[in-house]
């Protein structure tokens, strides 16, 4: 069984990715409950995005309920931009809480969808990327596959690094950061999509009824009219994406 959490597709496609593979199934954590029973032998997986030097809020919140029975080889798979800092031992921790061992952890670089920073408005870049990626991908598999075991994260940041960005991340996702320009046609894919109900459409526009969210950019990225932005940085400059199409 692979759990997956995705916002714009880069974990979605790696957790298909592994279940192809591995002839397993992948499943996003908003379409499943969180208590798990495994046959004999069987494998459990973990897919997320990496946000703000933590693993990303919705899958924290998941494994924070999660109940495993039964895993032969837990592992833990994170999608990042630009570095895992310490990715393996959040999870490590949070999911000892539950008396579930990581067995393993590793991380496959792909492209930045926090476009507030980072530019992703070239296609030729994201090819680029995307392709180093699929290298990695078949590596990491290879190494599910052997069961390796331990911390296998790149760039690795001690865990006090993740205490001292989360003050940052808990300011900027507020979401008084969010608004939507005139282009907006209410279409309300923005408040369906949203995974922790953020969002609701008043008056043909989204408004944001929570005060912080996960900061997933889902909204934004996923935009018919690319009409969601955020306050801070270069978002419209930066482009929008989803994985595999890029839709500058
Ligand atoms: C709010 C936010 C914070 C992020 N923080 C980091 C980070 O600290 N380090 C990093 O390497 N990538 C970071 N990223 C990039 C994502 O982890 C990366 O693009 C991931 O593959 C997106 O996965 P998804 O397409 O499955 O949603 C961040 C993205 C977002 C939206």
């Amino acid at each position: 069984m692979i759990v997956y959490f995705s916002a714009t597709g880069n974990s979605r496609h790696i957790a298909e990715s592994i279940a192809e593979a591995l002839n397993d199934t992948a499943v996003s954590i908003e379409d499943t409950a969180s208590d798990f029973t495994l046959s004999d032998g069987e494998n459990f997986g973990i897919i997320t995005p990496f946000y703000w030097w933590q693993l990303s809020l919705p899958m924290r919140e998941y494994l924070n309920n999660l109940t495993l029975k039964n895993s032969s080889y837990t592992y833990l798979v994170v999608t990042y931009g630009t570095t895992p800092g310490c990715c393996g031992e959040d999870a490590r921790k949070i999911l000892k809480k539950r008396g579930i061992e990581l067995n393993a952890s590793f991380s496959i670089r792909m492209p930045d969808n926090f476009t507030p920073i980072f530019d992703l408005s070239d296609p030729v870049k994201v090819k680029t990327e995307l392709l180093f990626s699929e290298a990695q991908t078949s590596s990491v598999i290879r190494r599910i596959r052997s069961m390796e075991t331990g911390d296998n994260t790149e760039r690795k940041t001690p865990y006090a690094v993740r205490l001292v960005m989360n003050p940052m991340y808990n300011y900027e996702r507020n979401t008084k950061h969010f608004y939507a320009e005139n282009s907006c046609i209410g279409c309300g894919i923005c408040a369906k999509n949203c995974p922790v109900q953020a969002i609701e459409i008043v008056d043909n526009k989204p408004v944001w009824i929570k005060k912080q969210c996960a900061l997933c950019l889902r909204c934004l990225h996923h935009c018919p009219e690319f009409a969601i932005q955020f306050t801070q940085g270069f978002s419209k400059k930066h482009g929008q994406y989803i994985y595999p199409v890029n839709k500058n």
